[in-house]
C-alpha cells in the first residue's frame, strides 16, 4: 500500500479518503497524521479549542485541516466527523477520556454516518486479561464493549509495548548497570512495536475498509533472553540478567506502590507500567496471530536498532 489510498466516498471515486483524528497532537497521534498524510489521505485533525502546541501549526503546515471542536459537544464532533471515511482516536486518559470522551465520538462518528472506528487501544492483548489485572487496560475493555454494540465498523490495533520505552520509561534494559531486569521466567515471549511503526499499521489499517476486528502486530518478539542478546549488540557491551524474583514479588509490589503512591489521577503512575510488565510477563496478553505481513510496505524496526539509537 505504498500508492496514496483513495477510497470511494459518497459516490465519488477521485477524492482522497478523509480520515478524522482525535489526538492529533499527541507523541503516537501526530505520528498517525504524518503517516496517513503521506498515504495520500486528507487528515482532519479535531483539536481541543486554545491548544498551543506546536504540533498543531506543524500538523497544519504538514496539510492536515486543523478543527478545533468541543470534545464535550456530541453535535459539534458530528459536525466534524461528516464525510469522514474513518475515525481514528489516538487520545489518552483515564476514564473521562477512553470511556466518557471516546463514548461521545463514537456516537458523533455513528451520527454522521462514518462508517469504520479505530478506538485508542494501542496495546498489548487486553481481551485474554480479567479486570483488575491492569486499571488503564480495563477502561479500554469497557469503551469496547460499547462500541461493539454501535452500528459501525470497528477495529482495535494492538501492538504490544512500544519498543521506544525500553530506553527509558520501562525499567527492563538497565543501561546503566548492564542488566536486563525481569520476573518470572526469562524465556516469556513478549511484544513490541515501536510507536513510529504503530503510526505506520494504524494509518494503512485507517486506510482500509476491509479490516477485521482486531489487528494484532509486533514490530519484535523478543524474550528477556533475546532483549539481553539485543542490548549486548546494541551497546558492545555483555549484559547480563537480573532476576527479580517470580510475577508474585512483582504482584506484591504493585499492592505496596498502589498503597503508597495511589495517583489515581494520573494516566500513567508507577504502579500503571508494573501492572502491564506483570500482564506481559504472564504470557497472557501474547499476541497471536500477527498481522504484520498486512501492509507489506511497512518496515518494522527491530529492538536492537532501538536501542542502539540510545547509545
Ligand atoms: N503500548 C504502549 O506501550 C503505549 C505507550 C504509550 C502510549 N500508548 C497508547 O497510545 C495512545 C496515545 O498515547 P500518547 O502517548 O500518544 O498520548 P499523548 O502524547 O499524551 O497524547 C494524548 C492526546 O490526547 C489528547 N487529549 C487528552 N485528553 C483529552 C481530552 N480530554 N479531550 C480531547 N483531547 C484530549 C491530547 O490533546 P492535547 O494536545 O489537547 O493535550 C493529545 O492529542 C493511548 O491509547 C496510549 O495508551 C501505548
Amino acid at each position: 500500500m505504498a500508492e496514496p489510498t483513495v477510497i470511494p466516498q459518497r459516490g465519488k471515486t477521485t477524492e482522497p479518503a478523509t480520515i478524522v483524528l482525535a489526538g492529533a497532537t499527541g507523541d503516537l497521534g501526530f505520528r498517525i497524521a504524518q503517516a496517513l498524510l503521506k498515504r495520500g489521505a486528507a487528515v482532519r485533525a479535531l483539536v481541543r479549542a486554545g491548544n498551543t502546541k506546536p504540533e498543531v501549526t506543524l500538523l497544519r503546515d504538514l496539510g492536515a485541516d486543523i478543527i478545533e471542536v468541543d470534545f464535550n459537544s456530541v453535535t459539534a464532533l458530528t459536525n466534524a466527523c461528516a464525510g469522514a471515511a474513518c475515525v481514528v482516536s489516538a487520545l489518552s486518559g483515564l476514564r473521562d477520556v477512553i470511556v466518557d470522551g471516546q463514548k461521545r465520538l463514537l456516537d458523533a462518528a455513528v451520527a454522521a454516518g462514518v462508517p469504520r472506528f479505530i478506538p485508542s487501544d494501542y496495546s498489548i492483548d487486553y481481551t485474554k486479561l480479567s479486570n483488575g489485572s491492569n486499571r488503564n487496560l480495563d477502561l479500554r475493555r469497557e469503551f469496547n464493549q460499547r462500541l461493539d454494540q454501535a452500528p459501525i465498523q470497528a477495529t482495535s490495533i494492538l501492538n504490544g509495548m512500544f519498543t521506544d520505552l525500553l530506553t527509558g520509561q520501562a525499567p527492563v534494559v538497565l543501561f546503566g548497570v548492564k542488566r536486563v531486569l525481569y520476573y518470572g521466567d526469562a524465556d516469556q515471549p513478549l511484544d513490541f512495536t515501536t510507536t513510529a511503526n504503530a503510526a505506520e499499521f494504524t494509518a494503512a489499517a485507517a486506510l482500509d475498509p476491509t479490516t477485521p476486528r482486531y489487528l494484532r502486530v509486533a514490530g519484535e518478539v523478543a524474550t528477556v533472553r533475546g532483549l539481553q542478546a539485543a542490548a549486548t549488540a546494541a551497546t558492545g557491551q555483555p549484559f547480563k540478567l537480573l532476576r527479580v524474583g517470580p510475577l508474585g514479588v512483582l504482584g506484591a509490589m504493585i499492592k505496596v506502590t498502589k498503597a503508597l503512591m495511589p495517583s489515581t489521577d494520573e494516566v500513567f503512575p508507577p504502579w500503571q507500567g508494573m501492572q502491564y510488565l506483570h500482564n506481559m510477563f504472564t504470557g497472557l496478553p501474547k499476541l497471536t496471530p500477527l498481522d504484520n505481513a498486512r501492509y507489506p510496505d511497512i518496515r518494522w524496526t527491530p529492538v536492537r536498532e532501538v536501542l542502539a539509537a540510545k547509545k
